[in-house]
């Protein structure tokens, strides 16, 4: 006679999850432990953890011919998440837990050390969203992940902290409380941080450029001398960019705990992510992938900022993988069955010098760079990609007066106040539409909702011909002119609008 146990669990692929079965047979015969739907090696080390886990939670593992399958075969499952299930499995089969509880409607989640203690697992928000979804009524999981499961309601969350707490609970001799937190969104504020654009003395170009970034979505290139402030900018740019909506932050903060960046006291990411990755960060790294993929911080910047600086320090083959989630908001990554897509819709600051030295377009100080370095140096960013970035600005290194002055400038809170102000213009106009900046507009959009007037119209068919712009330019230009006249108040595109947008192009080469 053999006893058949079934425990319900739950794994991520990329951003989505699915169901996973955990089935527990003991049968008759010599004592054998197999694990089958798992690749090798997580077996292994699965099998070790169980065996010591339930040794040291004061129950016995069963001398028999144990079995455990994970159904279905066919999808690869990552490992120690299911540790947990696969233990509570044995111990319904063996009969040393009865099933008081109904447990068809519940989903264990959780990796166990030697000695019985649950760790974090990496996606418990995703998988929280799926089991709320699929009608299952309650979760149990390491108590370090109950913070961001509870950002889900409707579901009830049981934090567990050792195998040994949830036999009890299993028995009913000790019953673990359901985890509640008062909702925890907060969203009025963004995280202004110790910068402040009130804080930068001159530099009014850059700023109106930055405040059009913030307002439109559009990525933007700064190339300036060393010490120019580039990456004082670049930091102050939160500080003006609009609150995240709770859908927004719910979207984000999904991201980050499949790439397992959630704790129980930071289980929300309720400000714009600020991701700044160094040019020698691995290309998997920023972009996503692995042999489990996980999103890169491309993806770990969505709906906020990635800031590149060093640009043309970045590898190549990272510089090119851009194009795609610039044009599309997504990126797809490989992985050893087929493809997987994550979210990556960011607003890329990227900074450079203008050559190797820094000082090229420097009036006072004297470049020391070859042409052919220079050249080298700027043909690194291709013309596809520096065409996705809309706009493109010289940040002069400032004059003495300039930064000695004791004036304050604008705060970022006013620039915040006019961007939230083009913001909302723009969500009016989208209304149910999933375009959520205008730098998101297709080419048909562009049709309905860039009106120009006559005189706008004319400048933009003058430049057009005589800089021999692309189609992809031509309607970016568009698209920054959209931003620049709801930064204006404006219903029509006018050409003082087209003219200003039409500045940030990228000056002609130096060499
Ligand atoms: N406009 C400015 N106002 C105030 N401080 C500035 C300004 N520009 C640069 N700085 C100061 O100079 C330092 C270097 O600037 P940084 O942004 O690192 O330059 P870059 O990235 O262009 O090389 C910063 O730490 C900042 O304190
Ligand atoms: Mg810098």
């Amino acid at each position: 006679m053999s006893k058949v146990a079934k425990i319900l669990s739950a794994a991520t692929i990329g951003l989505d999850s699915y169901l996973v079965e955990v089935e527990v047979d003991i049968g008759l015969g010599l004592p054998s432990f197999t694990i089958v739907g798992l690749p090798d090696k997580a077996i292994d080390e699965s099998k070790e953890r169980i065996r010591a886990a339930l040794r040291n939670s004061h129950v016995s593992f069963p001398e028999h011919r144990l079995t455990i399958n994970l159904a279905p075969a066919d999808i690869k499952k990552e490992g120690p998440s299911f540790d947990l299930p696969m233990a509570v499995g044995v111990l319904l089969a063996s009969e040393q837990i009865g099933n008081s509880i109904d447990l068809e409607e519940s989903l264990f989640i959780g990796e166990l050390s030697l000695s019985g203690e649950l760790r974090h697992v990496n996606g418990i928000l995703p998988i929280t969203m799926f089991a709320l979804e699929r009608g299952t009524k309650r979760i149990f999981l390491p108590k370090v992940n109950a913070g961001e499961a509870a950002l889900v309601h409707g579901i009830e969350i049981i934090p567990i902290s050792s195998l040994e707490e949830l036999i009890e609970h299993l028995r009913g001799e000790k019953l673990v409380k359901s985890y509640k937190v008062p909702k925890v969104c907060k969203v009025e504020e963004t995280a202004a941080g110790q910068f402040d654009f009130a804080h930068i003395a001159g530099q009014e170009q850059a700023k109106r450029a930055l405040e059009i970034a913030a307002a439109g979505n559009h990525n933007i290139l700064m190339s300036g001398p060393p010490g120019s402030g580039k990456t004082l900018l670049a930091r102050s740019l939160p500080s003006i960019l609009p609150a995240m909506t709770e859908g927004e932050i719910l979207e984000v903060t999904k991201i980050y705990s499949v790439a397992g960046l959630l704790s129980n006291r930071n289980s929300l990411v309720d400000h714009r992510p600020f991701r700044s990755p160094h040019h020698t960060t691995s290309s998997v790294a920023l972009i996503g992938g692995g042999q489990w993929p996980k999103p890169g911080e491309i993806s770990l910047s969505h709906r906020g900022i990635l800031f590149m600086d060093e640009f043309p320090e970045f590898p190549r083959s990272v510089l090119e993988a851009l194009r795609q989630p610039l044009e599309d908001g997504v990126v797809t990554v490989s992985r050893a069955s087929g493809t997987l897509t994550f979210p990556a819709d960011f607003l890329l600051v990227a900074a450079q010098n203008p050559c190797p030295c820094g000082y090229l377009s420097d009036p006072e100080k004297r470049c020391i760079c070859m042409p052919t370095q220079i050249m080298r140096y700027q043909k690194k960013i291709s013309g596809p990609l520096l065409d996705r970035i809309d706009l493109h600005i010289e940040v002069p290194r400032i004059k003495y007066e300039k930064l000695a002055t004791r004036e304050s400038a604008e705060s970022s809170k006013v620039v915040r106040g006019r961007v939230e102000k083009a913001r909302n213009i723009q969500r009016e106009r989208f209304g149910g539409l999933p375009i959520h900046a205008n730098s998101a507009m297709s080419a048909k959009d562009i049709k309905i909702y860039c009106q120009l007037e006559p005189e706008g119209e004319k400048m933009i068919g003058l430049a057009v011909d005589s800089m021999r712009l692309s189609a992809r330019v031509y309607h970016r230009i568009l698209k920054l002119a959209r931003t620049i006249a709801d930064l204006d108040d404006s219903a029509n595109i006018k050409a003082v609008h087209i003219a200003e947008a039409l500045q940030y192009r990228p000056k002609e080469k130096m060499y």
